[in-house]
């Protein structure tokens, strides 16, 4: 069993930042050759070139770029289906625009993209998915309404997925990451306020870091993994574990990234 990606063709969506870029640039550290799929941008460009990747532009609403994408990246073994987009707004004030958006991008967008490429991983009897799903698959933070929908659709893809997938060889799995430091969350991260009261729930007492959830999409996406196909891991400091919260101010103190317990 190894996590040697030499020569592995992976293909990773909204690879040119954040946990997809984490991902796409610990696979080619480990001798992948990575496709990064992604919008239109400065930054797949030099994502790309950064960690000697194919930069390939798509839309991953459009089947049809998905479709020409797929076909320039040859013959893939791995591919992590990521891109992803968050807009917060209350029931209330979602648009149908958002709503529409947000479940093309997530939810069509990670069909679309799992079906081209179990097509092509099929004709070769192997392969391995991995999406990126969210504690959002599970539970409801207010103000996501829509993003927390097309989250919780990824686990009907992959619990589906596994089920057809697996006698052809192919499994799918799904990391499911807590609150992680990347260019979607970067406003979260700048509220000291909100951290304290988010990291209250988190018995690592911090957020996360996308080379921390690179982490296990690698493990999931490699043949360590290879009994193991529609599962969700949990990279959320054990926020999932968490009912009642685990910091408070007694016994603790926040210094405006995470939670430290006072000496006894
Ligand atoms: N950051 C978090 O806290 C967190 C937590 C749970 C799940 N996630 C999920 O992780 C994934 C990656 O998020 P991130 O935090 O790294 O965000 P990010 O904004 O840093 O990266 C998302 C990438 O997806 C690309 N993308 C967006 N729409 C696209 C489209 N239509 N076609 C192709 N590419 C598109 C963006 O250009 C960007 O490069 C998303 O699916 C997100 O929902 C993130």
């Amino acid at each position: 069993m190894s996590s040697d990606f030499s020569n592995k063709n992976v293909v990773v969506t909204g690879g040119a930042s954040g946990i997809g870029f984490a991902s796409a640039k610990s696979m080619a550290g480990a001798g992948a050759r990575v496709s990064l799929f992604d919008l239109k941008s400065d930054r797949l460009m030099d994502a790309a070139q950064s960690i000697g990747a194919l930069a390939h532009v798509l839309d991953v609403f459009s089947r049809q770029s998905i479709n020409d994408s797929f076909a320039r990246a040859g013959d893939v073994e791995i591919v992590v289906v990521n891109a992803g987009i968050a807009s917060q707004q209350n029931v209330f004030a979602t648009s149908a625009t958002v709503w529409d958006r947000t479940l093309a991008v997530n939810l069509s967008g990670a069909f679309h993209t799992v079906q081209a490429a179990a097509q092509k991983m099929k004709k070769h009897g192997r392969g391995s998915i991995v999406l990126t799903a969210s504690t959002n698959s599970y539970d409801g933070e207010a103000n996501l309404i829509a993003y927390n929908a097309s989250k919780a659709g990824v686990l009907g893809i992959l619990h589906t997925a596994a089920n057809e997938l697996g006698p052809y060889g192919i499994r799918i799995n799904a990391v499911c990451p807590g609150l992680i430091r990347t260019p979607l969350t970067a406003r979260s991260f700048e509220s000291p306020k909100l951290l304290a009261d988010y990291f209250r729930h988190i018995p690592l007492g911090r957020g996360g870091e996308p080379e921390e959830v690179a982490q296990a999409v690698m493990f999931l996406a490699s043949e360590r993994a290879s009994y193991i196909t529609g599962a969700t891991l949990f990279v959320d400091g054990g926020q999932m574990a968490s009912k009642f919260g685990t910091w408070g101010k007694d016994t603790d103190t926040f210094d405006g990234q995470r939670w430290i317990r006072k000496p006894d």
